[in-house]
């Protein structure tokens, strides 16, 4: 079947794409808003979070160790995240708008050393060559932009990063996936897995399966249309199967969770309620008036999926997912503010103090053979970017890891890290001035039983101008860390990480 039969049904009718360039409305972004944010800046140290990297590639350069640097610990952990916010003055609004940069951290011989480059994309390329934003943004107006030929001439591959079959890839929500040279981090250009699908949207979140095959989702929503294209990529990169889950109210994810047997998407509805605005994050507000709808899809069997409807709620992230007596549990950061959740960190990206994750970790239980779904509270406020032990049993709900903050803070961004086993949470507290990003969990060599490992958190010390990362004994966090790495200069907060060993 060809591409455009293929998509056809799901974008019938619609000519226009979503984040296509439309009547430009009051609220553009303005040239003034970048010298604001640099006058903040330097008030306000933290925001060196949310501030444009000065250069196309930083290091490699040799971080100094606090510490003692496990010495089984060797490996590269890869992050990647939104690097570059302004261009002639002019300022992005939503910190998903930014271009991303490819981060990589390699631990080896007791050194540990860092080095990023930002990714090539075409959106990139053509901008640097300009000197101006050219491209519509998924959440700020530009002015006077280019008309687009497909999503990937906004794709800006600032969300994740895989390893995946030897290869290195940068992850967005709405295009492909952009490969890159492990080693020096130079952009290959973008991945097509099906010849008929070029530029097809390729998610973030990518989950492995313990057969090394890859299952993933792209949203047909993003194209103006509306389901979700799913992926099934083997270990050796090729397509084993994708298929199309048609979906008949609007709804919108991130990211999607995965027991042995079944996929789990949640839908969370929103409206488009600004038709006059231009992109797409202006334009959405969620519904809370309106269920979440959850497709559950088994693996063998894409085109066969249920559909639950389950009490209003705004997710970006999962943690595990598994079955047990009947049931599916999903353990997932619930956003209880929508509108922060549409724009996270709002206020940072203007250079002021304020939102903040306003969440809390949620755990949603299926019943199939009742057909009913449901929220249960967990009782854990303040975090987000949740990770577990993928080798964790089915018997209870995963230990969760996630970045959370904690009074005394110096900025509205999370400052500590947190353990968490149903209601009751371990924590380490970096301190007011620091900043928290996500813990990658990895396995300690040659160690079989679940949580013995290591937590990688990428870390911002706003007081002392430095970005780093610590090490923690997964099951003694609240110990601290074994050793931290600091860099003597800061860069730009990213998303999310992924540890590859050896
Ligand atoms: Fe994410």
């Amino acid at each position: 079947m060809n591409r455009r039969r293929f998509l056809g049904q799901f974008l019938a009718g619609t000519a226009a794409f979503a984040l296509a360039p439309r009547l430009l409305r009051a609220e553009v972004a303005v040239a003034d808003d970048s010298r604001r944010f640099a006058q903040a800046l330097a008030r306000e140290p933290w925001l060196a979070g949310w501030n444009s990297v000065a250069a196309e590639s930083l290091g490699p350069s040799v971080a100094t160790i606090e510490g003692r640097w496990p010495k089984d610990l060797v490996g590269t952990l890869y992050r990647n995240g939104p690097a570059l916010f302004d261009r002639a003055g002019l300022r992005y609004r939503h910190w998903f708008d930014g271009d991303g940069m490819l981060h990589a951290w390699r631990f080896a011989g007791g050194r540990v050393e860092h080095r990023a480059r930002m990714v090539a994309t075409s959106k990139y390329t053509r901008e640097q060559s300009a000197g101006r934003f050219l491209l519509p943004a998924a959440g700020t107006t530009i002015p006077d932009a280019v008309p687009i030929r497909n999503n990937d001439d906004l794709n800006t591959a600032n969300t994740a990063v895989i390893r995946f079959g030897g290869r290195l890839f940068a992850l967005w929500e709405g295009g492909s996936a952009i490969e890159l040279d492990p080693a020096d981090l130079r952009t290959l250009g973008p991945v097509t897995w099906r010849e008929d699908l070029v530029a097809a949207p390729f998610s973030a979140h990518p989950l492995l399966d313990r057969d090394g095959s890859l299952w993933n989702f792209g949203s047909l929503d993003l194209l103006g249309g509306s389901g979700l294209l799913l992926w099934h990529i083997g270990a050796d990169g090729k397509t084993l199967r994708t298929a199309l889950l048609p979906n008949e109210r609007r709804g919108y994810l991130h990211a999607f969770a995965m027991t042995d047997r079944h996929l789990v998407f949640v839908l969370t509805p929103y409206r488009i309620a600004d038709r006059d605005a231009a992109a797409f994050f202006e334009r959405l507000q969620f519904a809370p008036d309106q269920p979440c709808r959850i497709a559950v899809v088994p693996k063998d069997a894409l085109d066969a999926p249920r559909w639950f409807e389950a009490e209003f709620g705004a997710v970006y992230h999962f943690a595990d997912a598994h079955e047990r007596a009947g049931e599916i549990l999903v353990q997932a950061v619930r956003h209880t503010d929508p509108d922060d959740m549409r724009s996270p960190m709002a206020a940072a990206m203007r250079g002021e103090r304020g939102g903040g994750a306003r969440t809390e970790l949620a755990l949603l239980r299926i019943d199939p053979a009742k057909g009913t779904a449901r929220w249960e509270a967990r009782g854990v406020h303040g975090l987000e970017f949740p990770v577990f032990d993928h080798r964790h049993e089915a018997a209870k709900p995963a230990r969760v890891f996630a970045p959370l903050r904690i009074e005394p803070a110096a900025s509205p961004y999370f400052n500590a890290v947190a353990a968490i086993d149903g209601g009751r949470r371990r924590v380490h507290r970096y301190g007011a001035d620091v900043l928290a990003e996500e813990h990658v969990f990895v396995p300690k060599p040659g160690r079989r039983r679940v949580g013995q490992g290591w937590l990688l958190g990428t870390l911002l010390d706003a007081r002392r101008g430095r970005s780093g990362l610590a090490v923690l004994d997964a099951e003694r966090i609240e110990d601290g860390p074994l050793a931290q790495a600091w860099l003597p200069h800061t860069f730009p907060l990213g998303f999310h990480g992924w540890f590859a060993a050896g």
